[in-house]
């Protein structure tokens, strides 16, 4: 991938940038901010001496009190897709816009993670790995894909690149979310009355939906009580979406017949969590997508000069809708 070209040095913004992550590298990012904006300052949250000097902040999960002491700061940059961590948080200082990513990268990287554990329902692999532990050649004869009913809850920018990559694999794809939306050659419900609906007839859930009020705890067990027995659900988006209890339940009776869980409602989820030794459930660490600094620059410092010409800044969330 080509870096863009670097921007005339007489859009220098005034004022630094803070980094701050526990889990995305520094210095890549650096770098790829660096190949935008050369001038820029860019520090690690322990390197500030002067928080009045911060104008810019570009950060993932900061702990609460980061913001506290930055007065002069003028842009938030989300590290990420999903802005729950920051939403409703106490240390933001008023008034300042907060934009989250949208890079189709990042979504490609999203639809192929949602791709993989799909098609492994799909496809039946879990069984052929199950089979293959005994030394076992267990035929099953592969399902016809349009036979496959897959419903993507949430059709935001990530939930409707994975629900197009879907149906492009053949299988009846289902969408659903809270305000109406249209996809060519999908199925889409909205509004919380057709939800019991849509997942009635999922053989694979698939959860893309951001966190807010609005749908924290949306699967409990009486709606995932509601999915066929045996259905299978993928959670790419966040734990506290789905009563985990409940559905570790529902995992252990059966009727929910396996999961693949990238996100959880405490991470890193505790190492005696019954979901661990659960063979019918796979678990990766919160990864399924991650910001890719040299896709991702770009946006970022286009943001920046918009706000540094005190022009409002692309991909902005509105914080009292919490996306
Ligand atoms: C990851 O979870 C993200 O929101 O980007």
């Amino acid at each position: 991938m080509s870096l863009p070209t670097p921007l005339s040095p007489e859009t220098v913004p005034s004022g630094d940038l803070v980094f701050y992550s526990e889990f995305d590298d520094f210095t890549i990012w650096k770098s790829a901010l660096q190949a935008q904006l050369p001038t820029l300052r860019i520090l690690q949250a322990n390197e500030i001496t002067d928080p009045a000097g911060i104008h810019f902040s570009l950060a993932w999960k900061p702990p609460e009190g980061f913001f506290d002491k930055m007065s002069n700061l003028r842009l938030i940059v989300n590290l990420g897709a999903g802005v729950d961590s920051l939403v409703g948080r106490r240390d933001l200082p008023a008034g300042v816009p907060i934009t989250r990513l949208t890079d189709p990268h990042m979504a490609r990287m999203m639809a192929g993670y949602v791709l993989f554990a799909t098609l492994r329902y799909a496809r039946d692999i879990p069984h052929f790995e199950q089979a293959q532990r005994r030394s076992e050649w267990a035929y099953r004869h592969p399902r016809s894909p349009e036979d496959i009913r897959v419903a993507v809850l949430g059709l935001g920018e990530l939930g409707a690149y994975a629900a197009n990559e879907l149906q492009r694999q053949g299988l009846t794809v289902l969408g659903w979310s809270r305000q109406p939306r249209q996809l060519a050659g999908i199925q889409c419900f909205a509004g919380i009355e057709t939800l019991d609906t849509v997942l009635s007839q999922a053989d694979i859930l698939v959860v893309m939906l951001p966190l807010t009020p609005q749908t924290r705890g949306l699967l409990s067990g009486e709606r995932l009580a509601k999915l066929p027995r045996g259905a299978a659900l993928i959670n790419v988006a966040r734990g506290a979406l789905i009563d985990q209890s409940a559905m570790t339940d529902l995992l252990k009776s059966g009727h929910l017949g396996a999961a693949t869980l990238d996100v959880f409602d405490r991470e890193p989820l505790p190492s005696h969590h019954p979901l661990w030794k659960m063979d019918n459930v796979l678990i990766t660490p919160h990864l399924a997508s991650v910001a890719i600094p040299s896709s991702a620059a770009a946006q970022i410092a286009e943001n920046i000069l918009r706000v540094s010409r005190h022009e409002p800044p692309n991909n902005q969330i509105d914080p009292s809708r919490g996306y």
